[in-house]
């Protein structure tokens, strides 16, 4: 039935809400669908479990925010898609908070749900079969959406054609989830571009590769003068493994080997911008660029403990040695689906080892701090006098 839309949903003067309105609460929300969708197929077979409301109620609350998710996703992506003005990143940080909140929720609400026994679970399970989460439609565009890659994901959770394959409309929508940009490339993008990065410019990663080496030399110094050797020889060894670290960044062949084994997902630009972006986070222009990256590792720890959460719930309903009703290993498998390989922004959290002391971080230039700062006039640059010599 078509409800009639009016423009202005309050009542109209001299009318009474109910007779002459045209539409009410309910009809607007459309609740007449909504609230009559929880079929308990216990019920069908009379003999009502009293908890399969619940588990239907709560997967259609997870479906309801993973549609509101890609809601705002999306137009995240839109924002990023454009070549983004800087006016627009407060956008950005409101809808990626507002996910951040969602998702919160979300992990949260795994709790209403082990209100259930697994005796009581056991009571109506057979007539799921063999409907799954592992089905979510949304969940794996959520996931696409973000940038899971589908060579980073186990191997039984490749291959969608054996869960929607006579489903062509949600194989359609799968297959441009996979190739349309993803927010993990977009935001790969809006980091190569960020200013400062320029070899004839500010060119901060000649700096900083210049801060690393004295803070290493520096280091290695105090290390020679450990009178007890084998303090000595631990310091060292120490010293030559964060090196290593630091070659990895440095040494662009090294990588992309990363980048190929997946360990690593950002280029080499990119990262680069990350770090700058961290480095000077106090500076006008890289403010809201620093809460973007924070959101964004909010994001994937958030999901990450969502998919944490479902398998403790999983292993208390079924154990860790029951085929799921969607036919996977169950528990082992979800279990495999915890690693780093999952985690779309891994490079942010693992920004933290490429870190130096504030003391090294290389000074701003005048221009670089007047092109840093969102009111260009009257900037003169303060001098530091705490940073070590010889990073300008
Ligand atoms: C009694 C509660 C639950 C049990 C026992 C359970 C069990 C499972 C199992 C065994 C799987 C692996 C696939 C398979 O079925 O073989 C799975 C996957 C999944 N479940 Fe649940 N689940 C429960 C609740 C939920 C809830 C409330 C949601 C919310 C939407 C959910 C969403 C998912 C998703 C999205 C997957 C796919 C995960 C992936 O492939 O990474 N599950 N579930």
């Amino acid at each position: 039935m078509a409800c009639p839309v009016r423009s202005n949903f309050g009542p109209q003067d001299g009318e009474q809400l109910g007779e002459e309105a045209g539409m009410l609460y309910g009809e607007y929300l459309m609740l007449d669908k909504i609230l009559s969708s929880q079929r308990l197929l216990s019920e069908q077979d009379k003999r009502k479990v009293h908890d399969e409301h619940l588990f239907i109620i709560t997967h259609q609350a997870y479906e309801l925010w993973f549609k509101q998710i890609i809601f705002e996703l999306d137009s995240v992506r839109d924002i990023f898609s454009e070549t983004l003005e800087e006016s627009q990143t407060l956008e950005i940080l409101k809808r990626l908070n507002r996910i951040v909140l969602i998702l919160k929720v979300l992990v949260d609400q795994v709790m209403i749900l082990e209100t259930m026994t697994p005796l009581d679970f056991m009571d109506f399970r057979n007539y799921l079969k063999p409907a799954s989460g592992f089905q979510s439609l949304q969940f794996r565009l959520l996931e696409n959406k973000l940038g899971v890659k589908a060579e980073n994901r186990v191997k039984y959770n490749r291959n969608y054609t054996r869960v929607f394959g006579n489903d062509q409309e949600a194989l359609k929508q799968i297959e441009l989830s996979e190739v349309e940009p993803s927010l993990a490339l977009l935001v790969e993008r809006w980091l190569e571009r960020t200013p400062g990065l320029e070899v004839e410019g500010f060119n901060f990663w000649g700096k900083y590769q210049k801060a690393v080496n004295l803070l290493l030399d520096e280091q290695r110094q105090i290390a020679m003068a450990e009178p007890i050797e084998n303090v000595k020889e631990y310091r060292l060894s120490d010293l030559e493994k964060r090196r290593e670290v630091y070659e990895s960044i440095f040494r662009p062949e090294i990588h992309d080997a990363l980048l190929n084994r997946g360990e690593r997902r950002f280029s080499h630009k990119a990262l680069q911008g990350a770090i700058l972006i961290t480095f000077y986070r106090d500076e006008p222009r890289f403010s809201q660029p620093h809460q973007i990256l924070n959101l964004l590792m909010d994001v994937d720890s958030l999901i990450t403990k969502w998919r944490y959460n479902h398998v403790l719930m999983v292993q208390r309903m079924i154990g860790s040695s029951q085929l799921g009703t969607g036919g996977s290993s169950g528990y082992q498998y979800l279990r495999s689906t915890l690693s780093d390989r999952y985690k779309v922004f891994v490079d942010l959290f693992n920004l933290s080892t490429f870190l130096i002391p504030r003391s090294y971080i290389p000074p701003l230039t005048t221009s670089m701090r007047s092109q840093l700062c969102l009111w260009k006039n009257g900037i003169t640059e303060v001098y530091d006098g705490n940073r070590k010599d010889g990073l300008d």
